[in-house]
């Protein structure tokens, strides 16, 4: 009987498996999720990718940012070897296109309504001339301050929320002790904390001006020589050993109260939400000093590369569904520290600094105040991007460097790439 019972269990087993195995097909995917938050985030793809009976091929690389990332994938692309899909943004999403690598997601959108699901602006971003061409997994907001409010309390200091309050904060909490500001100098880094500055000392008009439009005047002008003063003076309030260090290791310093503060997008919240940590309790957020009601968005989102191989193109759909799928958006950006791409799933689960991402959104949006992120390669094509984040990060670097010169130098890298 019970031995019946088992071949029968095991027949049913192989009938599965057979049925599974016809249809699945191997999903490779590149991203740079490996930060602990990341990684148990990028888990939950994983997971609704196997629970549609396929195989996940976890294809990382290491580097917050995803400038590594990028050149692996160049390489593997150019060499006619493309995985089957990869993490890609913003206007990186229009160059893949033009040069032909990507396939299109128009029926999938069509079919699951996605125009209707999404914001404009982050569909706009995920089209290339009125077609999808990626899928979004979510919205970060960039121009955030991470806060150890046990830190702020010992110290005696309240939490800044202009730059003028913050360098009066950072003086107590450098005499007190204590690392004002964690930071990695890493270029993409820099710029993060450069952008925060920009947005609130230039305004949302002059932000636009200088790092979309890329209008030479204001990218020179006076208003920038006060960004790159002020961004000079924050050198002052890290600490010597910030050299290359990665900002989850930052986010650890504000965690165990070696650092008062970070200013960093809210892949920071995925971070301490795997560590445990509570919103209002061991960490608290606000807007970056000066950016209350700005909102400068970074979208992560996945293209699919051509094949002439049609089971990699239904792994490709598969995953594109699953990406958009209303649960995988929940869970996933629960876990990411992000918004939903979509605008119809419940956040009845997400904290106080979730709600004020979306309230921040939902205001800004269709007004001036909704900024595509300089740092996170959502302004401008990389190519710029990075010939202004070189400037950035040299003038950040070099202690001598003259802000009054800077402007000069960071219009002048902005033509040259033109
Ligand atoms: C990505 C985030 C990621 C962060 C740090 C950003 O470019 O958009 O998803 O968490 O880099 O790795």
């Amino acid at each position: 009987m019970v031995i019946n019972r088992v071949v029968s269990f095991l027949s049913l087993m192989g009938a599965m498996f057979t049925i599974s195995s016809a249809f699945a097909t191997e999903i490779e995917v590149l991203h740079w999720w490996t930060s602990g938050g990341e990684a148990r985030s990028a888990e939950l793809l994983q997971q609704g990718i196997e629970s549609r009976g396929h195989i996940w091929k976890d294809f990382s690389v290491a580097g917050g940012g995803g400038q590594s990332a990028m050149m692996v994938l160049k390489a593997r692309a150019v060499s006619g070897n493309p995985p089957t899909s990869a993490q890609i943004k913003g206007f990186d999403i229009q160059e893949w296109t033009k040069l032909g690598f990507l396939t299109s997601l128009d029926d999938i959108a069509i079919e699951g309504n996605w125009d209707s699901l999404l914001p404009k602006t982050i569909s706009d971003t995920m089209k290339y001339e009125g077609r999808y061409v990626a899928a979004p997994v979510n919205i970060h907001r960039v121009n955030w301050l991470w806060v150890n409010p046990k830190v702020m309390e010992k110290v005696g200091v309240s939490i800044p929320r202009t730059w003028d309050e913050f360098f009066i904060a950072a003086d107590a909490i450098k005499a007190a002790g204590y690392i004002p500001l964690a930071h990695g100098r890493q270029p993409w880094q820099d710029a993060t904390v450069f952008e925060s500055i920009a947005l609130a000392m230039l305004g949302a008009d002059d932000y636009y001006k200088a790092f979309v439009a890329l209008d030479l005047d204001v990218l020179s002008g006076e208003k920038m020589v006060q960004v790159f003063s002020a961004f000079k003076k924050v050198r002052g309030y890290i600490d010597g050993d910030a050299l290359g260090r990665d900002w989850n290791v930052a986010t650890q310093m504000v965690m165990n109260g070696e650092a008062a503060m970070q200013i960093m997008g809210d892949w920071v919240k995925g971070e301490l939400t795997v560590a445990g940590k509570v919103s209002g309790e061991d960490y608290v957020c606000v807007p970056a000093p000066g950016t209350d009601g700005m909102f400068s968005y970074n979208v992560d989102s996945f293209v699919f590369f051509k094949s002439h191989d049609p089971s990699r193109g239904q792994g490709q759909k598969e995953l594109a569904k699953t990406i958009m799928s209303k649960s995988f958006q929940e869970a996933f950006n629960y876990s990411k520290g992000s918004l939903p791409a979509r605008t119809d799933v419940s956040m009845a689960r997400f904290d106080d600094c979730a709600f004020q991402s979306k309230t921040a959104f939902t205001m800004a949006e269709g007004s001036k105040n909704l900024l595509p992120s300089l740092s996170a390669d959502m302004s401008t094509t990389s190519y710029i991007r990075d010939a202004m984040i070189d400037v950035i990060s040299e003038f950040f670097t070099d202690e001598a460097a003259d802000p009054n010169k800077a402007p000069e130098r960071l219009a002048k890298a902005v033509k040259a790439a033109l």
